[in-house]
């Protein structure tokens, strides 16, 4: 009965021009392993999950992109979204699918862009989840100890019971920074993974209560789901859905949400400045992926196609990367900036 839905809508702003609208970050191979971040996803989950129950949802003009880089993929299993309406469409779409299949089953919600690398652990974690989900109305993630007051994540405060699943108190989406401090101090509060383990019915069920409107329009058409009607039927509902991620559409508001703790060295790279982290390092502390020389660098990332010498001396803190059309050189760790150039690069189109 378990099922794995792989998210991978996204647009990846902050790894422009690395990531493009053509190619966003979970389609690429962004720590040079010889696979995309969606490949090792799937990959991830093979050994818990039976092929035929992982569905990838993704923007239509992606779905090729999804079936060229897992082409054991039946068509059915590619979910394809007329236009972006964040986590909770992607989610509801996903859930009355498959509960249209099977009634009793429990789905793995995961992002495609994420690192894991201990993977037996993850595994472990998640099988355990599902069998609590199954039993119970519950709606489970996984909670990673914080490190530092990061403002792109989910907080999650919890009760301190000795069981495996703990229930939450108090789940703050994208706190402000002072709040996230305050969160990271106090010692109470784990980090939202973005990773859901659910029974189909308890999910439905939540969208149900917490966005009605929505739920209504997929109730509307779920017999349609997985038919020669659907693409039609999608393309109706769609344009009525909230724009809203599941965590501030569901989990900040929801009453039956447990946390597991989680411990398997996780990573959402979700900047420069992580994949410099994980990644190898020259003596400078470079990290080097290109054909380059460099001289008094230090803390850079150079990352190019390899065909073109890249020659750097004096730089501390840069990303010099060649992607493509583009070559910029720029501090790697303000990710605000990233926001900039991708605002105004469109407006100079
Ligand atoms: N299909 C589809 N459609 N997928 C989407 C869409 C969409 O409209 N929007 C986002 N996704 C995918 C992304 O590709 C990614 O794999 C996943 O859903 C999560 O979306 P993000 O946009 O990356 O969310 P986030 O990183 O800001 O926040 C989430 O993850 C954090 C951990 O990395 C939240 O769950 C936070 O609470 C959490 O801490
Ligand atoms: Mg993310």
């Amino acid at each position: 009965n378990l099922y794995v839905v792989l998210m991978a809508g996204g647009v990846g702003v902050r790894f422009w021009p690395y990531s493009r609208n053509s190619r966003p970050k979970q389609f690429l191979d962004v720590l040079g392993t010889g696979k995309t971040l969606l490949q090792s996803t799937y990959e991830r989950f093979l050994p818990i999950c039976p092929a035929e129950n992982i569905y990838v949802v993704t923007h239509e003009e992606h779905a090729a992109l999804v079936k060229e880089q897992l082409p054991l993929l039946k068509e059915h299993q590619i979910l394809a979204e007329p236009m972006r309406k964040n986590t909770t469409a992607c989610i509801a779409y996903a859930s009355y699918t498959i509960h249209e299949k099977n009634k009793e089953a429990i789905i793995v919600v995961s992002p495609s862009d994420h690192l894991i690398l201990k993977e037996n652990e993850f595994r472990e974690i998640v099988k355990k989840a599902a069998d609590q989900a199954k039993a119970q109305d519950k709606l489970i993630t996984i909670g990673i100890k914080p490190t530092r007051p990061e403002t792109g994540y989910g907080y999650i405060q919890y009760h301190t019971e000795k069981s495996f699943t703990k229930k939450v108190k108090t789940f703050t989406e994208k706190p402000e920074l002072s709040l996230a401090k305050k969160f990271l101090e106090s010692g109470d509060f784990v980090w939202n993974a973005g990773i859901f383990i659910w029974g189909a019915e308890a999910i439905i069920k939540a969208i149900q209560t917490y966005l009605p409107e929505m739920a209504e329009s997929f109730e509307e058409i779920k017999s349609k789901l997985g038919t020669k009607e659907e693409k039609e039927a999608i393309r109706i509902v769609y344009p009525q859905c909230k724009n809203i991620s599941i965590d501030y559409g569901v989990m900040e508001k929801a009453t039956n949400v447990f946390v597991c703790l989680g411990d398997f060295s996780w990573s959402d790279l979700g900047s420069w400045a992580s994949i410099h982290e994980i990644s190898q390092k020259d003596e400078n502390n470079n990290v080097i992926q290109a054909n380059a020389l460099t001289y008094e660098t230090r803390n850079c990332i150079v990352k190019g196609s390899g065909d073109k010498l890249i020659v750097a001396q004096g730089l501390n803190g840069y990303l010099i990367g060649e992607f493509g059309n583009v070559f910029i050189v720029c501090e790697k760790d303000k990710e605000e900036q990233f926001r900039r150039f991708v605002n105004d690069v469109k407006s100079k189109q």
